[in-house]
């Protein structure tokens, strides 16, 4: 089947509001129509960023998508510094990151709260890019693909087929994260196949055939071709290389071929 690639870029705590309006407006003086059909370009600022990149897109009329990079499960109440599903939807998101390893590693995130989160964002009608991806130590444990895939099942638990095709999930070993360590396209494919498999155990063939798997972890213009030609591999969530005009479309304009 073929499954229409995605490039996303995580600005992660990168660009105020200033500097995210200039990104935004460069990255949408490039783009051209006919991307639609052959790419989802999708650009993950920080919340604060949100409503001013969305801004700048319906001006432009381009068809980029804006995403968050973190949720909080609950409506509304008291919690204290956190930032709803219904919040970001009205700032014009249309999907929203979840579990990166930055979250899990640096703020204690576990497999339930990304559970939580991945629920929370189906049933305010967003799209997940839910990621996963093994430590240094679990690589060399060689356990690599059975924690990769427990990641999986957790972060699904209790969604349906129906959902799960909405979602995209994003392989991230953490060892190659921002660390110019990029995983062989061998090794990524192998892990990314494993994903496939653990979902169409989950939701069946089909399901698992039609959701898009992104590597992510020191993706550039110099390595994209090899990582993008693997089966398994339909497109990249990227760090640094997304907070650079040149790079992030060379990036998107790589996947399209
Ligand atoms: P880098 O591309 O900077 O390695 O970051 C990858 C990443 O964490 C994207 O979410």
């Amino acid at each position: 089947m073929a499954r229409k690639p995605m490039m996303a870029g995580n600005w992660k705590m990168n660009n105020a509001i200033g500097e995210a309006v200039v990104l935004t407006q460069e990255i949408s003086n490039n783009w051209r129509k006919d991307w639609e059909d052959k790419v989802d370009v999708v650009i993950c600022p920080p919340f604060v960023d949100l409503k001013p990149v969305k801004t700048v897109l319906e001006f432009d009329k381009t068809k980029i998508f804006v995403g968050a990079q973190n949720v909080y499960w609950e409506e509304a109440g008291a919690f204290t510094g956190e930032v709803s599903v219904p919040m970001i939807r009205e700032c014009g998101c249309d999907y929203c990151i979840v579990g990166h390893s930055e979250r899990r590693g640096l703020f204690g995130e576990t497999n339930e709260d990304v559970n939580k989160k991945v629920r929370a964002l189906l049933g305010g009608r967003l799209a997940p890019i839910v990621c996963v991806g093994e430590s240094l130590a679990v690589r060399d444990e060689g356990t690599t693909n059975e924690y990769v895939c427990a990641q999986v099942k957790a972060a699904f638990a209790g969604v349906d087929a129906d959902d799960a095709a909405k979602c995209v999930v994003a392989y991230e070993p953490v060892w190659a994260i921002g660390t110019g360590r990029t995983a062989t396209p061998e090794q990524a494919e192998e892990v990314c196949a494993a994903i496939r498999a653990q979902l169409a155990v989950l939701f069946g063939e089909e399901t698992a055939q039609a959701m898009r798997i992104l590597y992510g972890g020191s993706m550039n213009p110099g390595n994209v071709d090899v990582l993008v030609a693997e089966p398994d591999i339909d497109g990249g969530l990227i760090g640094g290389a997304s907070l650079k005009r040149d790079s992030f479309i060379q990036l998107v304009k790589a996947v399209m071929q």
